[in-house]
């Protein structure tokens, strides 16, 4: 398998790990490169389901080695409680996870700073998952108050950093949110402490990546988030604080990107959305209700229900052009088996115009309606499928016709949370 990057084609839980761990038995490496524990990546392997916030969801498959890279922002109690319960359920991380010493640490007021900041914004909030990965990466950008894991584990550098830091935030946090102080030695204390545990995996993640490359060895490119949630190219402000783009994969681990070979955008068969911004084919009512139910969409994350609608071929071609896809991984194709009728969104009605591009502006994208193509529902089970002519004649028209709209060829089909439920075409 050469150099392959996954990454979220729409706005977040496309079912990216779903794919990264059906993907990972013919990968030696798994690397996240952005985002962090405002992940939520679900494997479901047998009768064992796994969320992963912080550890690429190639850790699954024994062999691998996995790889937490600069571009994340670490939050180093998930990180070891997500190692610790995999060594629970038997899956040692031990020799085989590496983090980056580059990576930025969320600290505590972040997360309270994440929370306060959404709470003081009213109706106007943006819906952050509260993990603090706004303002770990503001203070990254910012350059005076960031923390890198590399800060973490040289103690007495940590000490006085934080000692300098906490007073600013502290004067943030009760000045202008009216929250209470952090203690500086609780924190030090704490997060000494993590960096005694998590000591044992850090190095040079840059390094090790690219030596692997060079030795031939194949790595899997794990993103976070998606496309529609990217900083400069998602409908900002309504987008989280990284790259989530193709691009991201290069600068958040330090490989450049003529090392990479394919580009794999994970879009399910239908569109959700998290959190608040504008979403042109959304449900409201009963529709998106029996979506959401069929689904079971609650995000893996802060349990929240996720907001449905109906496939946006724009959106998959925004996604396409923005990060170079070279195939498409369909997924959820059977929540939509029990349905007589599906609508596919070809174009946009917009100010009395017909356009068929997706708008970069996101208040010209709130005000666009959706142009539907309807197409017959298959109205049979899909879950046991595993090659592409087990598929109703429907399914395999409505996969088809996705692939038409958006100009790439599909290379993977997914008819259920399970590693064995896909279809690799
Ligand atoms: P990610 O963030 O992109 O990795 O996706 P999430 O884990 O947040 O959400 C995807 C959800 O869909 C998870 O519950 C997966 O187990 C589930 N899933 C993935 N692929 C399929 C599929 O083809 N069919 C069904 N029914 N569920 C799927
Ligand atoms: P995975 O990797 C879906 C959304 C939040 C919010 C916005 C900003 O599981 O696909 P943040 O906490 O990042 O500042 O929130 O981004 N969001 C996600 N939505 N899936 C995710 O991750 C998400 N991570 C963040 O809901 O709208
Ligand atoms: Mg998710």
């Amino acid at each position: 398998m050469p150099t392959k990057i996954v990454l979220g084609a729409q706005w977040g839980d496309e079912g990216k790990a779903k794919v990264v761990d059906y993907l990972t038995e013919d990968a030696d490496i798994v690397v996240r490169y952005q985002g962090g524990a405002n992940a939520g990546h679900t494997v479901v392997v047998g009768d064992t389901k796994f969320v992963f916030h912080m550890i690429p969801a190639g850790i699954m498959h024994a062999d691998k080695i996995c790889v937490v890279g600069n571009g994340v922002v670490l939050d180093p109690e998930v990180m070891i409680d997500e190692i610790e319960e995999l060594a629970s359920k038997g899956i040692s991380s031990e020799g085989r996870l590496f983090l980056s010493e580059n990576a930025h640490v969320v600290m505590p007021y972040h997360k309270v700073l994440d929370k306060a900041g959404e709470e003081s914004q009213g109706e106007a909030r943006l819906g952050t998952t509260g993990r603090g990965i706004g303002p770990c990466y503001r203070d990254k950008v910012e350059r005076i108050h960031g923390l890198r894991v590399m800060d973490l584990l040289d103690t007495d550098e940590f000490k006085d950093k934080l000692a300098a830091i906490i007073a600013t935030k502290n004067k943030l946090l009760t000045q202008i949110y009216g929250q209470a102080p952090l203690d500086a030695d609780e924190i030090i204390t704490c997060y000494c402490a993590y960096a005694e545990r998590l000591r044992r995996y850090v190095t040079d993640t840059s390094a090790l990546l690219n030596k692997a490359i060079d030795a031939g060895k194949h790595v899997l490119f794990e993103g976070a988030q998606g496309t529609l949630l990217d900083i400069d190219h998602g409908t900002y402000p309504y987008v989280t604080s990284s790259n989530t783009t193709a691009g991201g994969a290069c600068t958040g681990t330090g490989i450049g990107p003529t090392r990479i070979d394919e580009v794999v955008g994970v879009t399910k068969a239908y569109t959700t959305r998290v959190g608040n911004g504008p979403f042109p084919t959304e449900l409201l009512g009963e529709e998106g209700e029996r979506l959401r139910e069929l689904g079971q969409e609650f995000g893996a994350t802060t349990g929240r229900p996720r907001r449905c609608g109906w496939f946006d071929a724009p959106i998959l071609r925004r996604a396409a052009q923005l990060n170079g896809l070279t195939s498409i991984a369909l997924t959820r194709v059977d929540v939509l088996d029990t349905l007589d009728t599906l609508k596919v969104c070809v174009a946009y009605q917009c100010d009395g115009e017909l356009i068929e591009e997706f708008p970069s502006n996101p208040r010209t994208l709130a005000r666009c309606q959706p142009v539907y193509e309807e197409m017959e529902g298959w109205c049979s089970p899909t879950t046991q499928a595993r090659r592409l002519d087990d598929l109703p004649d429907k399914a395999r028209s409505y996969v088809d016709r996705i692939a038409q709209l958006s100009g790439v060829p599909v290379s993977i089909v997914s008819v259920g949370p399970e590693r064995a439920a896909t279809i690799s075409v």
